[in-house]
């Protein structure tokens, strides 16, 4: 089953509680929640004091993307903030494989994601360890890029990976999901689109463009 994850990235900021409140309603289940600290992605936005407050709003999941340098300083702060998973990249983690067990050591799900210029491989070893892999399908930093379609063999890679390994791994997709690119990159393997610009616009109202999201991977 393909799930709809929306970014928070591109919903108007100064209503983000109504952002989050809009895709509950529209029916999602897990909410992207994307950190950036100027370092990892040349752009600076939330911190765990938007993550605390988004919290009590929603039943929703709360799907911490951490585009930040030393994550594994943060991560315990994260997740007494609301996370129910924090999602980490390969990038910037020295011992991966240590900073994937101390997330579940803290009672939440576990991710990793890689930037498009990551070769799969460079998660081979903690499979074991991920409750969820996320591709890049951008450059991480911003909303609203054009989606880097290399990334599909990428997504069909990982789940070889994970089939040879007898793991049930959800894959998911960030950056570049519109109405074009879900179709490919659910038939490439992905089942989770994590979509900022395609669901938070002007065009049309949040419950429409999730549903045009889930309509066009029927
Ligand atoms: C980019 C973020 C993505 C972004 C997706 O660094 O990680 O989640 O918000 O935005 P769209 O869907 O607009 O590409």
């Amino acid at each position: 089953m393909v799930i709809i994850e929306p970014s928070i990235l591109s919903a108007d900021f100064t209503k983000l509680g109504d952002a989050v409140r809009e895709a509950e309603g529209a029916g999602v289940t897990w909410i992207q929640i994307d950190v950036m600290d100027g370092r990892f992605v040349p752009n600076i936005n939330f911190g765990p004091g938007v993550v605390a407050a988004i919290r009590p709003l929603v039943k929703l999941k709360l799907d911490v993307h951490l585009m930040i340098v030393e994550p594994e300083k943060y991560i315990k702060l994260f997740a007494e903030s609301g996370a129910d998973r924090i999602i980490v990249h390969q990038e910037v983690c020295y011992h991966l494989h240590r900073v994937l067990e101390s997330i579940r050591e803290l009672g939440i799900q576990s991710g990793v994601t890689l930037n498009p210029g990551t070769p799969p491989s460079a998660i081979g070893e903690v499979l074991e360890l991920a409750d969820f892999v996320q591709v890049m399908g951008v450059n991480p930093g911003f909303g609203g890029q054009k989606f880097i379609w290399s990334q599909l063999d990428k997504i069909r890679a990982i789940k070889e990976m994970l089939d040879r390994k007898g793991l049930d791994v959800p894959i998911g997709l960030d950056g570049g999901i519109d109405t074009e690119t879900a179709p490919e990159v659910v038939r490439a393997g992905a089942t989770v689109l994590v979509a900022g610009s395609s669901v938070y616009n002007n065009r049309a109202r949040v419950r429409d463009n999730i549903r045009a999201l889930l309509d066009s991977v029927q």
